[in-house]
């Protein structure tokens, strides 16, 4: 197997994969791109860049690689400069020393899986004998070995899609880039490579920056996610901090499902007005507010105690849990639990809402 850490064979130290990102914006003619985005990946960190489609996840990982060229700022990988608007520098990717598999993995369909993969060793004019055992390597380290000989037309979406990232680990990059490597397999398929790709990081020490809009992935696989809109960074934390405390109301959307209601903040009390009712709650801020709560954050009861009462509308089953809908006033309230907490609910029903953990989002 490989040594966690690569070291530089021509300096003979090790190489530290830190990733810094100062001030860098991006312009595409007039649209911003990707806007003041400031980031420091530590060296072995594996972190995500989530956002909605359009958002800069794409442009700002292909500046990383150097495929783009900041508009402004400065990116660092290690202690050197790799692109910088100031000081008019720019290394080319192939002296980055980065391992990167594309939005739409793209594997040589005329090359067998072996020649794919060695490839870029190829380029760099290694030996005979180095191209067979690095590309043996990688190909183990996807579990691709008995397949080397195969073209990528007989092999499933997965398959190829590991030899894109044999491809990108081949040449023993410190840093790894991945823009939705996932994103054409199936859900069962797509749960079993992030263990595989987690598994891989981890094995071999490298940084990885991972590119998704699949808040589960991202989720599941990150030391730290960075979420962005519009070319903006809204937050940067541990997957449990962006979900539990998320910064704003965008992120509260984008991470997890949550039911907005508009509210009125008062020295004490949360008035919602949408639902006639008010919730005792000091300490936020006085003045118009959004109230957010995730629908697992909600107990829905039949008894008539103190909470919103509402009719339940729908139910669908969803194997492990129950997804209902509560029409209370003028909103309808989303509330997710488990099964066989739910399952003696009816359509119709008259039910009261009690909300466990509520989020408030100023609005001035
Ligand atoms: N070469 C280009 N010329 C002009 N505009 C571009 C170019 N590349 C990207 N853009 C624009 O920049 C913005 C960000 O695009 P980017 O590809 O980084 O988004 P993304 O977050 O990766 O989206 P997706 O999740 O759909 O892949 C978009 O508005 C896009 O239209
Ligand atoms: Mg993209």
């Amino acid at each position: 197997m490989w040594e966690s850490k690569y070291v530089n064979q021509n300096k003979g130290d090790l190489v530290v994969a830190e990733v810094k990102i100062q001030s860098v914006t991006k312009m595409f003619g007039e649209v911003k791109a990707v806007n003041d985005f400031n980031a420091v990946i530590a060296d072995g960190e594996f972190v995500s860049i989530l956002g909605p489609s359009g958002c800069g996840k794409t442009t700002m990982l292909r500046m990383i690689a150097g495929f783009e060229r900041a508009t402004y700022g400065e990116i660092y990988i290690g202690d050197k400069l790799v692109s910088s608007s100031q000081a008019n520098k720019f290394v080319p990717p192939e002296d980055r020393n980065i391992g990167m598999v594309f939005q739409s993995y793209a594997v040589w369909p005329h090359m067998n899986v072996f020649d794919n993969v060695a490839y870029p060793l190829k380029i760099k004019k290694y030996s005979k004998q180095q191209i067979m055992e690095k590309t043996t390597r990688a190909l183990e380290l996807v579990h691709l070995e008995a397949f080397s000989k195969r073209l990528p037309n007989q092999l499933s979406g997965g398959q190829q899609q590991r030899v894109a990232l044999a491809r990108a680990l081949v040449g023993e990059p410190r840093l790894l880039l991945l823009d939705e490597p996932l994103s054409n397999l199936d859900a069962k398929l797509r749960e079993s490579m992030r263990f595989e790709i987690k598994e891989l990081q981890k094995q071999l020490g490298i940084t990885v920056i991972y590119v998704t809009h699949d808040q589960a992935e991202a989720m599941a696989m990150s030391d730290r996610i960075i979420v962005m809109n519009q070319g903006v960074i809204q937050q940067s934390d541990m997957p449990e901090f962006v979900y539990e405390s998320p910064a704003n109301q965008i992120v509260a959307d984008f991470i997890g499902l949550v039911n907005f209601i508009p509210a009125e903040v008062s020295a004490e009390n949360i008035i919602l007005p949408s639902i006639n009712h008010i919730l005792y709650s000091p300490g936020y801020r006085a003045g118009k507010a959004l109230l957010a709560v995730r629908p697992e954050h909600i107990v829905m009861t039949t008894a008539e105690n103190i909470g919103v009462s509402g009719t339940l509308l729908h139910k669908f089953y969803l194997g492990d849990s129950i997804d209902c809908r509560v029409a209370v006033k003028k909103e309808i309230i989303r509330v997710i639990g488990k099964a066989s907490v739910y399952q003696h609910f009816q359509s119709g029903d008259e039910v009261t809402l009690q909300f466990e953990k509520i989020m408030v989002f100023p609005q001035d």
